[in-house]
Formats: structure tokens, C-alpha cells, sequence
């Protein structure tokens, strides 16, 4: 039994929260910050890390999982393909480095991606999807995983897979209730989500749309049977949402926090990439989700965005957090 201190009611499960994979945002640079500054998952999935052909791979490949302040046990790495000994490869290169778990991407929504049959592109075709856990499972040193998504363009895919998906052995199996057509539009579809979810024999993960602590209790009021939740753009804008969700109530935003986290960020990023405009780059990227914790959040985005230099980026961040009041 698990309660949330502060909170006005009993989990009678304890929760399990796991971070999700956005790639560009939640790489070993964003999740050590995170961590140092707002607390702990309960599980983080990686970006994906695409299969490669061939004998070898190179380190440039996997460096967001080589790094030693990667949690082996809670961090498991997500792997997009759909070639079993390309996946193999990978996968059994990941166990090496320690990892336990592997996740299996079959969500990706992106048309180049699904085109390839990669990602949710291979959601309408359960025939496929069995032979490939028919060949990856007895071969992978440990647990599977997938995240998946309603269907590629008909929201009754993954409803016609799940028996597919119940004659394995997997850990869980994460669900993104849109389409693949969606991308990240429109809304979630909880019906579709429910009867996805009571179909499935393995522990499910809710996956979507909670950017608030009454986002949580809204859709954990309606699934009480499911005690996973992985939270991705809601923590990425919010990052204190984790703690909010954990204590029951909400904790509202302390800038130093969030400036010492950003600064984190830009101080590790301007090592890890070359160059200024890789390093303007992504931190526009986080500025998508940060502004919104400010006024104006679409003036202070914009002021961001128009940034071609890193003194000019310093002197607007040093702005937005100032009107805040905390610098
Ligand atoms: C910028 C971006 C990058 C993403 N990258 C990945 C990825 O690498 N692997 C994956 O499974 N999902 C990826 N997703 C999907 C998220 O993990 C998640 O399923 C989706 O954002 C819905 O959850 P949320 O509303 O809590 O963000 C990405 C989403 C976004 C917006």
C-alpha cells in the first residue's frame, strides 16, 4: 500500500512513473539535470536508437547509454527497427553494457520512419510483429518491452494485435492512445485506451497528455486498475510535475530550480556539441516546453527563438527568468 503523504487519498498499487523517450530533448544530458534537480522515475525509457547493419557498432552510435551516470537498472534503452538480427545486434551489445531490459519502439509516427515498416508503420501487420518475437525473444538475454500506439492510420490496430502480443512473454506494454496519422494532434482516445488495455495480459503503461497534476488524477480516476504512467512533454514544460504527481499536490514552480537546471543544460551541451548553433539549437528546443512556465510564454519563446548568437541567448534568458524574479 502506498499513499501520497499530503495527498486526500490511497493508492492501493504502488505507482510506477517512467519517463518518456523525446528525442532531442531527454538524452544522458537532460536526464542527469532532471534528476540532480527535480527527483527520480521510477523508470526512463531512451530516445530510440535505430538498428544498424553489419558486425559492429560504433560508440558514436550508443552514446547516450555509455556514459556511467546512466542508471543500468532504471534506465532501459528503446530500440526502433524491424530486422531480428539487427535488433539482436543492438540489443545484446546494450546487455554488455549492462542494461537489463530493452524496449521496442512501435510507436514512432514519422512517415520516413513508417514507410520503412518501422515504428507504429508496422502496427497493421500482426504477422510480421509475431515473427519477430517469435525469433528476438528466445534469443534476448532479458526482458522486452514495447511502446506502441492505437494503429499507423486505423485506431483498431492494436486492439487485432493484441492476442498477437499475449502469447509472449513482455515485461509491459506501453500505450500511446493516438494513431500514427495523429502524429501528436488532436486527442487522446481513452476509449480505445480501455479496451486496448482490458485485452492485454501484460502489466500496461498509460502514456499521454498529462501536463498536469489534474491531468493525473483525471485519467487515474478512470483507470484505477493501472499503476504505470509515463509522462514525457508534461514534465519536459513542468519539470516539478514529477514531485506533484508523487506527493498528491501541486508544487508550483521555484525559477532557481528551474534556472539552475537550464543552466546545467546549456553548460553541458556547449561541451557535448560543436559549435554555437548546434548549441542554440538545442536549447530552443527546451524552450519549446520551458516557456511555458512564463508570462507571455509566446513572446518569451519568440525573443529565444531569434537568437543567432550565444551572447544575445544569454542576455534573453537572463530577461525571462529577471521578470520572474528570480535572478
Ligand atoms: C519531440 C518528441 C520526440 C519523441 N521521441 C520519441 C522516441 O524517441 N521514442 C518514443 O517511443 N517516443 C517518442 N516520442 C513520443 C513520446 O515518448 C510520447 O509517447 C508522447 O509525447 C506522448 O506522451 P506525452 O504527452 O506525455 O508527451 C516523442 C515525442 C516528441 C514530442
Amino acid at each position: 500500500m502506498w499513499q501520497c503523504t499530503g495527498g486526500n487519498y490511497l493508492f492501493a498499487m504502488q505507482l510506477l512513473l517512467f519517463l518518456a523517450p523525446l528525442r532531442g530533448v531527454t538524452d544522458h544530458i537532460f536526464r542527469a539535470a532532471f534528476e540532480r534537480c527535480f527527483g527520480r522515475f521510477d523508470y526512463m525509457l531512451t530516445p530510440f536508437i535505430t538498428t544498424v547493419k553489419g558486425r559492429g557498432i560504433a560508440p558514436s552510435h550508443i552514446k547516450d547509454v555509455t556514459g556511467e551516470e546512466n542508471d543500468r537498472l532504471r534506465l532501459i534503452p528503446q530500440i526502433l527497427g524491424n530486422d531480428p538480427d539487427d535488433f539482436l545486434l543492438l540489443a545484446r551489445h546494450l546487455h554488455a553494457l549492462g542494461y537489463q531490459s530493452i524496449n521496442w519502439n512501435l510507436g514512432c509516427p514519422h512517415p520516413q520512419v513508417t514507410r520503412k515498416k518501422r515504428g507504429c508503420g508496422l502496427l497493421p501487420y500482426p504477422e510480421f510483429i509475431a515473427r519477430f518475437l517469435e525469433r528476438v525473444i528466445p534469443a534476448l538475454p532479458g526482458p522486452l518491452s514495447i511502446k506502441v500506439r492505437l494503429g499507423l492510420d486505423d485506431g483498431d490496430e492494436l486492439k487485432r494485435l493484441m492476442p498477437v502480443l499475449n502469447r509472449f512473454p513482455l515485461s509491459n506494454v506501453i500505450i500511446h492512445p493516438r494513431t500514427g496519422r495523429q502524429g501528436y494532434s488532436g486527442s487522446v482516445d481513452l476509449d480505445r485506451f480501455e479496451t486496448a488495455a482490458d485485452l492485454c495480459r501484460h502489466p500496461v503503461v498509460y502514456n499521454g497528455d498529462i501536463a498536469s497534476i489534474d491531468d493525473f488524477r483525471d485519467r487515474r480516476g478512470r483507470f484505477p486498475q493501472i499503476s504505470r504512467w509515463m509522462i514525457g512533454r508534461g514534465v519536459a514544460r513542468n519539470p516539478f510535475l514529477l514531485e506533484s504527481i508523487r506527493n498528491g499536490h501541486n508544487r508550483h514552480v521555484d525559477y532557481i530550480v528551474l534556472r539552475d537546471f537550464h543552466d546545467e543544460l546549456f553548460a553541458r551541451n556547449g561541451v557535448l556539441l560543436h559549435g554555437p548553433a548546434h548549441l542554440l539549437g538545442r536549447m530552443k528546443e527546451f524552450w519549446a516546453y520551458f516557456s511555458g512556465n512564463f508570462q507571455k510564454s509566446h513572446d518569451v519563446l519568440m525573443s529565444i527563438q531569434r537568437c543567432i548568437t550565444i551572447e544575445m541567448y544569454r542576455r534573453k534568458v537572463d530577461e525571462a527568468f529577471a521578470r520572474r524574479g528570480a535572478v
